[in-house]
């Protein structure tokens, strides 16, 4: 019974916002993108099924840190040199994980979305949150000034 309820590796809630809206889209896209690849992992999906998965999760990861570096560099972000190099760490650290899937070497798909996760839920809490609040606060600045 219980097998048939479908759990969420990782949900979406109000404390996750931003209040970006473009930036807030692409989070819940990777949410949802990260829910695919572990119900496809729960599902015993076959292995050409989740590379297509991880490959779609990692160029929309890639977009998505655009996004939010163009965002910093546009205005002038002070902190865009930290984020920017958290954002490089996991690129490094998620692609070396999906190289290792891809060659077989061992089956990662589980670490994989674990580790994506618990990565995006902190990297938003700590890190996004700070720098829309910033961009709020300067663009209000730039208005009254
Ligand atoms: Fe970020």
């Amino acid at each position: 019974m219980e097998n048939l309820v479908q759990k969420e590796i990782i949900t979406w809630n109000k404390s996750f916002e931003t209040g970006n809206p473009v930036v807030d889209g692409q989070h819940k896209n990777l949410f949802k993108m990260i829910n695919d690849l572990h119900s496809g992992i729960e599902e015993g999906s076959a292995s050409y099924f989740l590379t297509e998965i991880i490959e779609k999760l990692s160029n929309y990861i890639t977009i998505h840190f655009n996004t939010e570096e163009d965002l910093m560099l546009n205005n002038f972000y002070p902190g865009y040199k930290d984020h920017k190099k958290a954002h490089t760490e996991l690129k490094e650290q998620a692609d070396k994980l999906i190289k290792l899937f891809l060659l077989k070497k061992v089956d990662l798909t589980a670490t994989i979305s674990q580790f994506l996760s618990d990565w995006l839920q902190n990297h938003i809490k700590d890190t996004d949150i700070k720098f829309i609040e910033w961009l709020r606060v300067n663009e209000n600045n730039i208005i009254t000034d």
